[in-house]
């Protein structure tokens, strides 16, 4: 899936070889070890300093960033929610993307399949913050990109939440023959759930392995 070669970022990140495989894979490692730059250089929001890095065998630079975004989608760590209601934040990815609005009966069915049982017409004001989480969610589900790149997806998030939510992106991941790329703090989230373990200390690779 995605392949890393003689990799640079300033002076943040230096991979000299790394593969992604289609699956799930965690990457792990201290607060400033490089993971959310690694994430940034993989949906192209920041290019290399030197090296290359290809997806399905081809390079980055070559790839369109909005057509690389449609396939390759990064949740940050703090996604953001827009003023209004459910609605219009499940249809706004589609609007940055330029693509055909989601059904109201797709939509709808999202919102149940990540246990959020409102109208579309709920003001996202109203919803609690793990509530907000999973309408973030549905969002990117609704979207259906082959990669989910997510950045601590849960750092707001207490652990027994956390581990539903994880649970519910990569069973439906899993389910749907997408590939997750996931940051996480957590050891319990990465040992359940990961195919692969890249662990990251101060912008290099100290490990990787397996689900022990
Ligand atoms: N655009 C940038 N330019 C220079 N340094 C950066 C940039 N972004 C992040 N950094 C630095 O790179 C290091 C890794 O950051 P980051 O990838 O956010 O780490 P992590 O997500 O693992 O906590 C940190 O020391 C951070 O200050
Ligand atoms: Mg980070």
């Amino acid at each position: 899936m995605f392949e890393i070669r003689n990799l640079k970022y300033q002076e943040v990140l230096e991979i000299p070889e790394l593969s992604i495989k289609p699956g799930v894979t965690v990457i792990a490692g201290a607060s400033g070890s490089g993971k959310t730059t690694l994430l940034r250089l993989l949906n192209k929001s920041i290019s290399p300093t030197e090296g290359s890095i290809t997806y399905n065998g081809t390079e980055l630079k070559e790839i369109p960033s909005v057509k690389l975004r449609r396939e390759v989608l990064l949740l940050s760590q703090q996604p953001a929610i827009f003023n209004g209601d459910l609605r219009h934040n499940l249809e706004i990815g589609f609007k940055f993307q330029n693509k055909a609005l989601p059904s109201e009966k797709a939509m709808l069915e999202m919102l149940q399949q990540v246990h959020l049982n409102k109208t579309l017409e709920t003001e996202v004001r109203l919803l609690s913050g793990g509530e907000k989480q999973r309408l973030v969610i549905a969002r990117v589900f609704l979207l259906a990109p082959a990669v989910f790149l997510l950045d601590e997806p849960s750092s707001a998030l207490d652990d027994v939440t956390e581990e539903s939510v994880i649970r519910l992106v990569v069973e439906k991941a899993r389910r749907d023959g997408q590939s997750i790329i996931m940051v996480t703090h957590s050891k319990a989230v990465a040992a359940q759930f990961a195919d692969e373990i890249i662990e990251l200390e101060d912008g290099k690779i100290k490990d990787r392995g397996a689900r022990s």
